[in-house]
């Protein structure tokens, strides 16, 4: 049995597919497969470990014998999980393993926003840096802050966990607990989101909603990019109604918002949130032993659309 694969992984996850006797196909390169060579690539596989960069429709799902979508992420809004049920595909992801690595990235660039480290750095490497000022960068307390949290599944409350320790005040809310969103928004001084993408939470954070946070709050996105109008973000960094914005993630990955990158109180990263070397190798484990599990009749280990 084929499976395929189409980034290069931590070679751990590859050798669990090799030891259980099934043949991998690879992808390599930086750029994703495209949707039409992932649509030609998967003609004949048992099983696909996608990325969060592929979009895996109706086309892929329909491929006859594909049995499972085993995703190197947690986050499964890649995966069209309506079509994978009623093609009777299963769809498994890689909860638990990215927590920690998850929320020191988060905590990472709450820091760097809160403290202008990267305004710093540039001004150092810039040759702008005339001195030490009274007045020169000063950023937000984190002590004493309220951080609220969207979103309080494992990574959040990881989130809360870390930020208690840099003495935050740290109020959250889910979908159906917690804090209403609206008063989340309108007490926080600096916001992070960690719910799932869904069509529930696609631009959350509206012009509405951002325009209901307080003035000087910062906003740190380390979920997925179309949380956030980023349009209606720009515009309210560029009014001053913001402070800043920490965005680990964007809307249209791998293309940054043109007016979020001209901004120096916004940091960017290429989603760099699991980039640890245990959690890439563990979400490499946990998507492989998933595929294995279900080409060999077991029940998958972590099924976001389990067997029917
Ligand atoms: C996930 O697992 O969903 C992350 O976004 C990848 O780091």
């Amino acid at each position: 049995m084929r499976v395929l694969v189409t980034q290069e992984i931590d070679p751990a996850g590859l050798a669990l597919l090799r030891d259980a006797g099934l043949q991998v196909e690879q992808h390599h390169g930086p750029a994703p497969l495209s949707p039409a060579r992932l649509r030609q690539r998967i003609v004949g596989c048992s099983a696909l470990v996608p990325m969060p960069t592929d979009q895996v429709g109706v086309a892929v799902l329909a491929s006859p014998g594909l049995r499972v979508v085993a995703c190197h992420s947690v986050g499964v809004d890649h995966v069209d999980l309506d079509a994978a049920r009623s093609h009777g595909v299963l769809v498994t992801n890689t909860p638990g393993v990215l927590t920690e690595a998850t929320a020191d990235l988060t905590l990472a660039l709450l820091l760097a926003v809160a403290r202008h480290l990267c305004e710093g750095d540039h001004m150092v490497r810039t040759g702008g840096f005339h001195g030490w000022r009274p007045t020169l960068l000063r950023g937000m307390d984190l002590r004493g802050a309220r951080l609220g949290i969207v979103g309080m599944g494992r990574i959040g409350r990881a989130v809360a966990a870390r930020a208690a320790a840099f003495g935050m005040e740290v109020q959250g809310c889910t979908a159906t607990t917690g804090m209403p969103l609206d008063e989340l928004l309108a007490t926080s001084d600096i916001l992070s989101l960690h719910c799932p993408l869904s069509p529930a939470t696609h631009h959350l954070l509206d012009a509405a909603r951002l325009a209901r946070m307080k003035r000087g709050a910062l906003l740190i996105n380390t979920a997925r990019g179309p949380i956030v109008d980023e349009d209606a973000l720009a515009a309210a960094l560029e009014s001053g109604h913001l402070g800043g914005a920490g965005l680990d993630v964007h809307h249209d990955e791998p293309a940054i918002h043109p007016r979020l990158l001209r901004r120096r109180d916004v940091v960017l990263l290429p989603h760099l949130g699991s980039a640890t070397w245990t959690a890439r190798r563990a979400m490499a484990e946990t998507a492989c032993r998933n595929v294995v599990a279900v080409l060999s009749g077991q029940p998958p280990l972590d099924p976001v659309v389990p067997p029917a």
